[in-house]
């Protein structure tokens, strides 16, 4: 008798080990719930032309995220971050940085992307922002920023070698290159900064001159 409960103990240790790591069926969403889920937002947004309807398909990226609630198994998440690297170019000779003034614009503005219709829109010519404050802390002077990310004051004390460069750039690019399922939007890869205003947000974190850097 003894035996037979040590058995079916040892038995059910097994199997819960074999879940945790692969498919566990409560850490994934079942095709009908992600399918629900997509009827939702695609019926929720009655303004949206075809070209905005292209951003509610999901990519392969977004498409594992969702299956697994952002928490995939170490061989995923893996896949992931290379699949990601591979559509993030790193530019030729490195990255400069720009003008720090010009990012802090670009930090503070939820400018661009947007769906629907907004009339009138006086601002056509005003380029997308990076809307960083929205989920993250920079300058200390700024009192109001989101949590979602972590803080990045004084960012710029990790210095600007070239792998802190490369990597502030990926993340800002393609935050999926760096992480499985960041909740970071991907800036670069879908094309809302172009290089040049990536480069100047990377001199607002970076400068020693911007106030992101004042923190003493
Ligand atoms: C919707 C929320 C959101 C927005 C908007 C956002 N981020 Fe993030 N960011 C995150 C999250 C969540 C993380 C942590 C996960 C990760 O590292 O990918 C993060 C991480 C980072 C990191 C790495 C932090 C570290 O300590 O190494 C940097 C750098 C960064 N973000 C810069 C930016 C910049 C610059 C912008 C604006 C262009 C921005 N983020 C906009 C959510 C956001």
């Amino acid at each position: 008798m003894k035996k037979l409960i040590l058995t079916s103990l040892v038995a059910s240790f097994v199997t819960t080990g074999a879940f945790a790591m692969g498919d566990k069926p409560d850490i994934a969403f079942s095709q009908q719930q992600i399918n629900n889920a997509e009827a939702l937002v695609e019926n929720s947004w009655t303004q949206a032309s075809s070209e905005d309807r292209k951003r509610f398909v999901q990519d392969k990226t977004q498409e594992l995220c969702s299956h697994y609630k952002d928490q995939p198994p170490v061989d995923i998440a893996l896949q992931i971050v290379e699949m990601n690297k591979a559509v993030t170019p790193y530019p030729e000779g490195g990255i400069a940085l720009g003008d720090w003034k010009e990012g802090e614009k670009l930090a503070n503005s939820g400018y661009g992307m947007r769906i629907g219709n907004i009339n009138p829109d006086k601002n056509k010519n005003r380029p997308n922002g990076g809307n960083c404050y929205a989920c993250h802390a920079m300058a200390p002077s700024q009192p109001a920023a989101g949590n979602l990310g972590p803080s990045l004051t004084n960012y710029g004390m990790r210095g600007t070698s070239e792998a802190m460069l490369k990597y502030t750039y990926q993340k800002i690019y393609n935050a999926q290159a760096t992480k499985a399922c960041s909740n970071m939007p991907r800036f670069g890869y879908h094309g809302v900064l172009d290089d040049k205003q990536i480069a100047d947000i990377m001199a607002y974190m970076l400068d020693p001159n911007s106030p992101v850097n004042s923190q003493k």
